[in-house]
């Protein structure tokens, strides 16, 4: 029987594990800002992002090599995004992944050029992997830098939640949607899409991924936002209540605990019915969606 649990398990100790071959770590000064990088990319996290491209992928049989460099690239994209977040002018937090922050164990110039540097060399991973058509890697450098960006990515996401908290008047069902699947809906979506790309994945099922996506993204930020308020810290790796003390605008703070969690088991139902398009094969991205609503970290 499958065990979703195991497996994400199995799967994180082997994409840390093989992490370290795309670090070579220079000897002279500027050593310090590969280091800060490596520092927050394998200090934990649940690696889900990997897991998805992956998963997404095993469902079109794609070469795992080839699913490996793009989650990789991936998770060193979410890597930069936590790092910037956590900066004293945006979230100012001193926890992440269960230990000090990037710019509280180094500093916040260095922490600045490490979340740049992961964000340069996700590209230049992506583009490394030899089984991956150019074709298909120009696809993907595309579509990564469109749901990372400032149009309709997540740092777009990330402006209008630092913008929001300072007008509240703007609080409205549609604008915490709209911030919840920019900030983080739009990398879920990526990795995801990224995995059907990889599988040359026809439209109507490219669709029906994109549509998985979305609601696990929404749903995922709302867990986030959740647990801010009734998570366990230690669990988390992260401080916690920190929406309310920044009055962030979140599905909790518009509509209460209760309602935001029934938003989230609808947009959980949503996904489950979406992806059993794909059967059987489709059980390891079910049972992630169940994780998204169960999670305590
Ligand atoms: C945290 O993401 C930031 C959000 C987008 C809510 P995760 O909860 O996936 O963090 P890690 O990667 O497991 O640390
Ligand atoms: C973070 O949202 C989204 C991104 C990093 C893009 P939050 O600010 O809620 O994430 P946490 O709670 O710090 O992990
Ligand atoms: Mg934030
Ligand atoms: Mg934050
Ligand atoms: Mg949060």
């Amino acid at each position: 029987m499958y065990d979703f649990i195991v497996d994400l398990k199995q799967f994180s100790t082997d994409f840390n594990s093989r992490l370290p071959q795309f670090f070579k770590f220079p000897t002279g000064l500027e050593k310090r800002v590969s280091e800060a990088m490596f520092y927050s990319l394998s200090n934990g996290g649940k690696r889900l992002r990997p897991f998805l491209v992956c998963r997404t992928a095993q469902l079109f049989n794609v070469d795992e090599q080839a699913s490996f460099y793009v989650a990789a690239s991936l998770e060193m994209l979410h890597t930069y995004s936590l790092i910037h977040d956590d900066l004293p002018a945006m979230d100012n937090d001193d926890f992440r992944r269960g230990h000090p922050t990037c710019h509280k164990q180094y500093d916040e110039a260095t922490a600045i050029l490490a979340g740049d540097g992961l964000l340069t060399y996700a590209f230049e991973v992506l583009c490394q992997n030899k089984n991956i058509s150019d074709s298909v890697k120009v696809k993907l450098c595309s579509l990564l830098a469109q749901r990372a960006g400032a149009f309709d990515g997540m740092i777009a996401g990330q402006m209008l939640d630092l913008t929001t908290d300072l007008s509240p008047e703007l609080s409205s069902a549609d604008t915490v949607k709209h911030i919840e699947e920019m900030k983080t809906g739009c990398l879920i979506a990526y990795a995801c899409q990224a995995g059907a790309i990889l599988g040359n994945a026809q439209t109507n099922e490219y669709d029906i991924i994109s549509r998985y996506a979305r609601n696990i993204g929404i749903a995922f930020q709302i867990t986030d936002d959740i647990l801010d308020v009734i998570g366990d810290s230690a669990k988390m790796g992260k401080t916690l209540g920190k929406d309310k003390q920044q009055s962030k605008m979140t599905f909790v703070s518009l509509y209460g605990l209760d309602t935001a969690r029934q938003k989230a088991e609808q947009l959980i139902k949503n996904a489950k019915e979406e992806i059993a398009h794909f059967g059987d094969k489709s059980l390891p991205l079910q049972k992630l969606a169940d994780f998204i609503l169960s999670r305590d970290h």
